[in-house]
């Protein structure tokens, strides 16, 4: 089999890299390993930033979000007993937010792709990528219990954090910078209505929580755990009661979540890597497969998305105008927008999150950074703007 362009992983970076071609004329294939229920079913983030709703609208991809979305023009931050609302049309040039879970995203580009789309197989695991740095890459991978070979003109590794693509950039060539964190999340879905109509972000001294949701009917929550936890130490009474404590409010004591029978429960841990270059040769790695951010800044799909926004316009000029120039400047264009949502996350995560080796000195100074937000609307609108994404250039 040959294609234009070969993508590893129908994750939200392949899916959504699949129907911007599509629409542009150029063909692709996916190689997907799991099955589609696995991959509808991922429990994953839930905030989409202006701009990757802008391109779902544009690639044909929006109709349920704009039905079934919910839109946000602000999220709480909750510390030292207060709350503070933090604005974002306000600070950020007019931009919200979107809770639209990661799953229904998928969801959305699955069905799309299997009725209007090229070729995208489930069940297709991809072992290696041979000849990265020649004019015909070749993907080698498994389907239907057969070695089989994709011969590409471009190969775009989507395929995650855990993925293979990585691989086809030499190890002289690559570098992974990264950090890990001292602390978890344990999160949870509830069938309990959300208790307030924006995001919560607590900082407390017994560690972080955040108040999500994915409807109206349904709460998403998280809670900062310690490394290692095992979720079946932590029962429903014990979650709800550990939420309520984190997110008390000196004002209003009697304040409390809404409880309901929980119906997932999982441990996730936090991670910051880079991958650079983004690109050898005819690989380009978008996506989880080039980095991670912890949950915190919500970045982790939105980086994903601009990156393949990046390369199908790439893709588009190649084709219209013969020129590499812009597949050629990827990399450095997509590091840019990858380095700030990296910082963003690193600071609110460690700005929300208490360290176990923490001193009173560092919890005095994230009190002071909180309280700097609240009273500055500069220090707000550097938050905002982050938070709701930059424009894509
Ligand atoms: N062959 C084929 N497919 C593979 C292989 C392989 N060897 N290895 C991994 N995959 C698939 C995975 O099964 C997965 O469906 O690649 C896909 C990668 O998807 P994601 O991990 O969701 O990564 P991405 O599409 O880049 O989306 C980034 O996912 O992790 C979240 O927070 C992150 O929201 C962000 C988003
Ligand atoms: C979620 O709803 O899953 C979610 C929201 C905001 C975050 C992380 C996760 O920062």
């Amino acid at each position: 089999m040959r294609t234009t362009v070969g993508i590893i992983g129908g994750g939200p970076s392949g899916l959504l890299l699949a129907r911007l071609l599509h629409n542009a004329g150029i063909d692709s294939v996916v190689l997907e390993s799991r099955d589609r229920s696995y991959v509808e079913q991922r429990q994953r983030a839930g905030i989409l930033e202006q701009a990757t709703v802008d391109v779902l609208r544009s690639a044909g991809a929006g109709a349920r979000l704009d039905r079934e979305g919910l839109v946000h023009d602000g999220i709480e931050l909750r510390y030292d007993g207060r709350a503070h609302r933090v604005d974002f049309p306000s600070l950020a040039d007019g931009r919200r937010v979107w809770v639209y879970a990661q799953t229904e995203v998928v969801k959305d580009l699955i069905a799309l792709q299997l009725a209007e789309g090229g070729p995208l197989f489930f069940g297709a695991e991809v072992q290696a990528v041979d000849g990265a740095d020649t004019e015909r890459p070749v993907i080698r991978y498994t389907h239907d219990g057969r070695e089989q070979t994709l011969t590409c003109d471009y190969v775009v590794g989507c395929d995650g954090f855990h993925g293979v693509a990585r691989n086809a950039v030499p190890e002289h060539v690559r570098t992974t910078y990264e950090r890990t964190y001292p602390y978890s999340w344990l999160g949870i879905l509830a069938e309990a209505p959300p208790v307030h109509d924006e995001l919560i972000y607590a900082h407390s001294e017994r560690g972080f929580a955040l108040a999500s949701m994915r409807s109206p009917q349904v709460s998403r929550l998280y809670l900062q755990v310690p490394n290692g936890t095992d979720p079946a130490d932590w029962s429903d009474e014990r979650i709800w009661d550990e939420l309520d404590a984190r997110f008390a409010l000196d004002a209003d004591p009697e304040w409390r979540l809404k409880r309901g029978p929980v119906t997932a429960k999982s441990v996730l841990p936090m991670r910051s890597s880079v991958t650079e270059p983004m690109r050898y040769g005819r690989v380009f790695l978008a996506g989880d497969a080039a980095h991670i951010v912890p949950p915190t800044g919500a970045k982790g799909l939105n980086l994903a998305a601009a990156d393949v926004i990046v390369l199908a316009r790439a893709f588009e000029h190649l084709r219209s105008t013969g020129s590499t120039e812009q597949l050629d400047t990827y990399s450095d264009t997509c590091l840019r927008r990858v380095w700030r949502a990296e910082h963003f996350s690193y600071f609110m995560t460690t700005t929300l999150h208490t360290d176990p080796e923490q001193s009173g000195f560092d919890t005095r100074l994230q009190l002071s950074q909180l309280d700097r937000i609240a009273t500055s609307p500069h220090a707000a609108a550097e938050l905002a703007e982050n938070y709701t994404g930059l424009p894509l250039a």
